[in-house]
């Protein structure tokens, strides 16, 4: 019998529906947050016999069986273990992977090789000559050495030691290649792909080294380069330091989310443990279920500036469709949790973390600052935003104290604002990229946009193109998830963090580039077809409010529909009008 993985064990446990299995054999009625029913073990007819969905566990009262959803399989049905396994996650539709009856993991070589190159970068950061720059940026940034090789921190040299090295361990090219810890020249010779770096060692669930952050300790580009994703390191299904954090948040009941590797290192340096962050990407479906396995509440930590705070919602609403509490800290301006902790310790951290609220409490306050409530046009782009928080809400009790709360500080009936937010659960799992509302098939202008390429062709193109785009059009505007990825990281000037999907489209747009359009026209054209849209969803929006609105708001409602009315019965001409000139006045 094969060797089911630990964290795939537990993934199962934790997805199985204990109530719905253990319900097919005993008659369970609902007593509060459990279930009771009588005994299958010892066979009493009084309801002693308690299942504990929280928990994950039965118990009996009389007999005092006990145990989980695998037990209950073998005790019940006298599977062994791991059968009980494979029928639970056949239910539960977990894919076991398949290693051969005793072989080992194929894997193996690339752990293998892997723990090596660490242990041998570990050891160039504390004995050589050469990781001198490194021990000094360790210095300079107020990291004790001794904590950094505690950490297992590395170096890598700029030189080809490394190779030699690997070469001298027994390590092949093949092996190194496929470990991403070389790379291969256009002549067919490898280097290394680490050089000049101060490295991370990023583990997986089970504490094994897979991969490395690598921060450029003196001029180069980028700043930070990780591992490719290989067989055993993926990117969006880690977590930098889960292996440690993931017994802390069990302990402490809440995560704490970051941005950065040194935004991790420090508040576990200070004592704070639970702390993670994804590796230099957004956060990805598949990493909100991580925090979920250990911890029920996520507090995001993130910087608190514009590209921050973008950061913060869309992590905010990937958490939210897992069900998970989550919660904002706000960090004083300018400051990341690293410098934070630096300047005023755990103490300093642990004031900003007592001050989090929920998330969309969060960008309530953010909106209200802004003035969005003072006007009715301000509410309603302030319902824009607060929608997509709204529809990530899984959680059902969740999602009616946010379609509450929107309603009384939006002035907008609870009725309205359920039927707006729609019956579409949080798409748990489907990995859907964006929370972005669906286009509504009611508006004709949704389908697939080149006016979106055309604004992305022309960011390509540099400035002024860029600088005149981003001016005129929010991100949030780009619909088509790849080509709204492309714009977020082009606007951040971090090309880099574009996924794979993301990271075709650009290409793909890149090689189409201009093609000789006149770029002066096809902005134009783009801009305005955007702004057609937006007034296009105002004006249906306003369709729906009316007919519901109190009577003593209907006269400013209608006005406002008029007016979005003449803004677009301006842009539709303009639009025509430029499709057919050569040049155009230059957009708004
Ligand atoms: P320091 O400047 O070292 O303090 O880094 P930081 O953690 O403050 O960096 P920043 O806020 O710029 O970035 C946060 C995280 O994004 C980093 O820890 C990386 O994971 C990732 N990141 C930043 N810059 C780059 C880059 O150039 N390339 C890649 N792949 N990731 C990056
Ligand atoms: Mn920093």
């Amino acid at each position: 019998m094969s060797l089911i993985p630990d964290d795939v064990i537990e993934q199962i446990r934790d997805a199985a529906d204990i109530v719905g299995i253990i319900g097919e054999h005993v008659e369970l009625k609902r007593t509060g947050s459990d279930y009771r029913g009588p005994c299958p073990f010892h066979g009493g007819a009084h309801r002693n016999f308690a299942v504990i969905p929280k928990k994950g566990m039965f118990y009996c009262f009389v007999c005092h069986e006990a145990g989980d959803v695998f037990t209950f399989f073998m005790k019940k049905l006298g599977m062994d273990y791991p059968t009980a396994v494979r029928e639970v996650a056949r239910r539960v539709g977990v894919t076991i992977p398949e290693r051969g009856p005793t072989g080992p993991d194929p894997r193996e070589p690339l752990f293998t090789a892997v723990a090596t190159a660490a242990d041998w970068f570990a050891r160039q950061l504390r004995d050589t000559a050469a990781a001198e720059v490194a021990r000094q940026y360790l210095t300079a940034r107020h990291v004790e050495l001794e904590q950094a090789y505690q950490l297992g921190l590395g170096y890598a040299p700029k030189d080809r030691s490394f190779l030699d090295a690997m070469k001298g361990l027994g390590l092949r090219d093949e092996v190194l290649l496929e470990a991403g810890l070389v790379v291969k020249r256009d002549d067919g010779t490898v280097g290394s792909r680490f050089r000049g770096r101060l490295l991370f060692p990023i583990h997986d669930v089970r504490a094994r080294v897979v991969g490395f952050g690598g921060r450029i300790v003196d001029e180069g580009e980028p700043k930070y380069l990780n591992s490719p994703d290989t067989p055993i390191f993926h990117k969006g299904k880690l977590l930098y330091n889960l292996h440690v954090a993931k017994h802390a948040m069990r302990k402490a009941e809440r995560a704490i989310l970051v941005e950065g590797y040194f935004d991790v290192l420090r508040p576990v340096l200070a004592g704070i443990e639970e702390v993670v962050a994804p590796l230099g990407t957004g956060l990805t479906p598949e990493q909100a279920q991580l925090i979920k396995r250990h911890a029920p509440h996520v507090i995001l930590l993130y910087d608190s500036d514009d590209a921050g705070l973008r950061a913060t919602f869309r992590a905010g609403d990937e958490l939210l469709r897992e069900r998970l509490r989550v919660s904002v800290a706000t960090l004083p301006p300018g400051e990341d949790p690293d410098t934070l902790v630096s300047a005023r310790g755990a103490t300093g951290l642990e004031a900003v973390l007592k001050d989090a609220v929920d998330v969309l409490e969060r960008k309530i306050q953010i909106l209200e600052r802004k003035g969005f409530f003072g006007s009715l046009p301000g509410r309603r782009r302030a319902l824009d935003r607060l929608l997509p928080t709204i529809r990530a809400a899984s959680d059902p009790i969740t999602r009616e104290l946010y379609i509450s709360r929107v309603s009384e500080v939006a002035g907008i009936r609870k009725d309205v604002l359920e039927r707006e937010a729609g019956t579409r659960e949080g798409g748990r799992g489907t990995g859907s990229p964006s929370t972005q509302p669906v286009p509504r098939p009611s508006s004709p202008v949704l389908l697939p946009s080149s006016a979106e390429k055309s604004l992305l062709l022309l960011v390509l193109e540099g400035e002024p193109w860029k600088a005149r785009v981003l001016e005129a059009v929010d991100p949030e505007e780009i619909e088509f998830p790849p080509y709204r990825a492309v714009f977020e990281a082009l606007a951040e000037d971090a090309p880099e963090r574009l996924d794979e999907t993301a990271a075709r489209a650009c290409e793909l747009l890149k090689a189409e580039g201009l093609a000789g359009r006149a770029p002066d026209e096809l902005f134009e054209r783009a801009v305005n077809w955007i702004e057609a849209r937006r007034l296009e969803r105002e004006i249906a929006k306003l369709d729906g409010l009316i007919p519901l609105a109190a009577p003593e708001e209907q006269p400013e409602l209608l006005a406002e529909k008029r007016r979005v009315f003449d803004a677009l019965r301006v842009k539709y001409p303009r639009y025509k009008i430029a499709a057919r000139r050569g040049r155009g006045a230059s957009g708004t």
